[in-house]
């Protein structure tokens, strides 16, 4: 929580706004038994209020706590021990589980009827009144501020129970998948180097007399190529932060199985041309897949 001073200073609570405070101490004194009367008179509206006020010892020590945070409002010492108390008052709702609405709610009631007593008590100079209404705002807005935190820091404590811990771990995952992704680039420099190695290959077939093979053998490593530089271009994406793309995979599963369809094209056994047609299967089951992806991907831009 900030130092008292500085939430003073956030709120431009100055030592007038004390004093003004101060000077209504007295008068509210006249209020102070039915404040606790009037706030539950509001809050028996809300659902679960029966639950948290359970019986008659809670509500009177709530009562007694109520009557004694609205006194101090009007004390004109806002130090750190106000701070500390108005925290207690915050840590005890958030342990019984109170919803942080209910608290803002309830002091929606308060900010009304203490402006309603200003109204009843010291409307004879408006300009006054107005003064004094500001200070009483201020003090309940940093009542609520504090109270509130005490809730939002809850809520992060169960999230974080061992912050540091969990930020080394997500830190060290965050480098280690940045370095495996290094690695799979690399291998795929590699990959595209041993394709231009195949690509030769097929290609001095053409060369050493076997037309057919040769041309079909370097139309499958050009179709290895492309996947090669497709993949390669979709991890450089996604190291720059792109989103991860299905599509690529199941087009390098295309290409692999169109190039082996190629192969066996070249074979005229019966083994072969039943292969062909288990092939040529895959290809249309995986042509559908990746038209669907496309679609899919066309329509979220
Ligand atoms: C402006 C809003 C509210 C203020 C200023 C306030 C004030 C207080 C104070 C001063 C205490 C005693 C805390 C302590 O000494 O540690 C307390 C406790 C408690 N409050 Fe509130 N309260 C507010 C809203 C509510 C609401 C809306 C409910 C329920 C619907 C509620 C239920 C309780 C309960 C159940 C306790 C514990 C009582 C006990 O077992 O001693 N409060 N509250």
């Amino acid at each position: 929580m900030e130092p008292i001073e500085k939430i003073k200073a956030h709120y431009n609570f100055t030592t007038g706004d004390a004093a003004n405070l101060k000077q209504l101490k007295p008068v509210m004194e006249k209020y102070k038994n039915e404040f606790p009367m009037e706030f539950y008179h509001y809050i028996k509206t809300f659902e679960d209020t029966p639950k948290f006020l359970k019986d008659e010892e809670i509500i009177r020590r709530h009562q007694d706590g109520l009557k004694q945070w609205f006194m101090d409002l009007f004390s004109g010492e806002y130090t750190t021990q106000y701070l500390r108390d108005i925290e207690r008052i915050g840590y005890t709702h958030v342990k019984i589980n109170l919803p942080a609405h209910y608290v803002n709610a309830a002091m929606h009631f308060v900010r009304q009827y203490c402006l309603r007593i200003l109204e009843k008590e010291f409307c004879t100079d408006i300009n006054e009144c107005r003064y004094l209404a500001k200070s009483v705002d201020k003090i309940i807005d940093i009542n609520l501020d504090v109270i509130t935190s005490s809730f939002i820091e809850e809520e992060i404590k169960t999230y974080f129970l061992s912050e540091k811990v969990e930020s080394y771990l997500i830190q060290f995952a965050n480098r280690f998948a940045y370095g495996l992704n290094l690695i799979l680039v690399m291998g795929l420099v590699i990959m595209g180097i041993m394709v231009m190695g195949l690509f030769a290959y097929d290609v001095s077939h053409i060369f050493s007399g076997d037309l057919e093979k040769g041309l079909l053998g370097t139309l499958g490593s050009l179709l290895m190529m492309w996947v090669v530089i497709e993949l390669m271009d979709t991890e450089v994406k996604h190291l720059k932060g792109g989103k991860f793309a299905v599509k690529v995979f199941i087009s390098v599963a295309l290409v692999a199985v169109i190039r082996k369809l190629l192969v066996a094209t070249l074979k005229a056994e019966a083994l072969e041309y039943q292969l062909s047609l288990i092939l040529i299967g895959a290809i249309a089951v995986l042509g559908v897949i990746y038209w669907l992806i496309a679609r899919v991907e066309r329509m979220e831009e």
